[in-house]
């Protein structure tokens, strides 16, 4: 699969530009950023990344509004309790979109804690914030932007998918492959994210414990 337009809201972010330079090489990026210049300066920096190890892209930054219009596929990555403001404003500029959340709602105490919504997970709430044709699917909860952002680093690790649409489900399960040794698992339905979003504060609290950085899951 090649050649699909990926907005990413919060693309300034962290994992935002793990995922842009994973994905560059085979499609378009719309990096979103409440702060349209702010994405037009991020983006000729992700280029430069790319053409660094001889990979030509097209990234360019956008307001989030503008980069939801224009794309096939949209990834929302922002902090979680920003995302009710981020969807209530780019809501009128959806279509029939599939949207990706990998938001993980949780506080940092003395250790991380899962902190879901009353829906039960961040993607069934941005289910109920987004208009009703836009297809969501959950999945990158796990992965770790530090090293999705090192193109050097091949990262070994699976991706739990949970999604209601089964194609939006493949397609997403498609472009997880494109990411070298990531390697998708269909998770079930929308309403299963709660388990692996509530993985990374574990994930989180696990490696504070015992001294490891950036832990990801395998299944055997
Ligand atoms: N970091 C990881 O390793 C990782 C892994 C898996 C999942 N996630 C999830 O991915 C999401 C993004 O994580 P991140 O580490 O990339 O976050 P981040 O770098 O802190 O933020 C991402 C972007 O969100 C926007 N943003 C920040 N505060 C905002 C606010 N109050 N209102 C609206 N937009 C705001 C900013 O973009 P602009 O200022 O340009 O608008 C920022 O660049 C989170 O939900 C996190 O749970 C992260």
């Amino acid at each position: 699969m090649t050649g699909m337009k990926i907005a990413i809201v919060g693309g300034t972010g962290f994992i935002g530009e793990g995922l842009a330079l994973r994905w560059a090489r085979n499609h378009e990026i719309l990096i979103g950023s409440r702060d349209p210049d702010k994405a037009r300066k991020a983006a000729p920096g992700y280029i430069e990344s790319l053409s660094c190890k001889g990979i030509s892209s097209i990234i360019k930054g956008y307001s989030n509004e503008e980069a939801v219009t224009r794309a096939d596929i949209v990834v929302i990555s922002v902090p979680y309790e920003s995302v009710a403001g981020v969807l209530g404003s780019a809501r009128p500029f959806f279509k029939d979109q599939i949207v990706v959340s990998l938001v993980v709602p949780m506080k940092k105490n003395e250790y991380y804690k899962y902190t879901p919504p009353p829906q039960g997970s961040a993607a069934l709430e941005m289910r109920d914030l987004l208009p009703p044709e836009v297809r969501v699917v959950s999945a990158y909860h796990n992965v770790s932007a530090k090293k999705l952002c090192n193109l050097d680093l091949e990262i070994e690790g699976d991706v739990v998918v949970c999604g209601d649409d089964d194609d939006a489900k493949k397609m997403v399960m498609s472009l997880t492959r494109e990411i070298r040794n990531l390697r998708p698992f269909d998770g079930g339905p929308l309403g299963s994210s709660y388990m692996i979003e509530a993985l990374t504060p574990f994930l989180l609290n696990l490696g504070k414990m015992n001294g490891m950085k950036d832990l990801g899951v395998k299944f055997v």
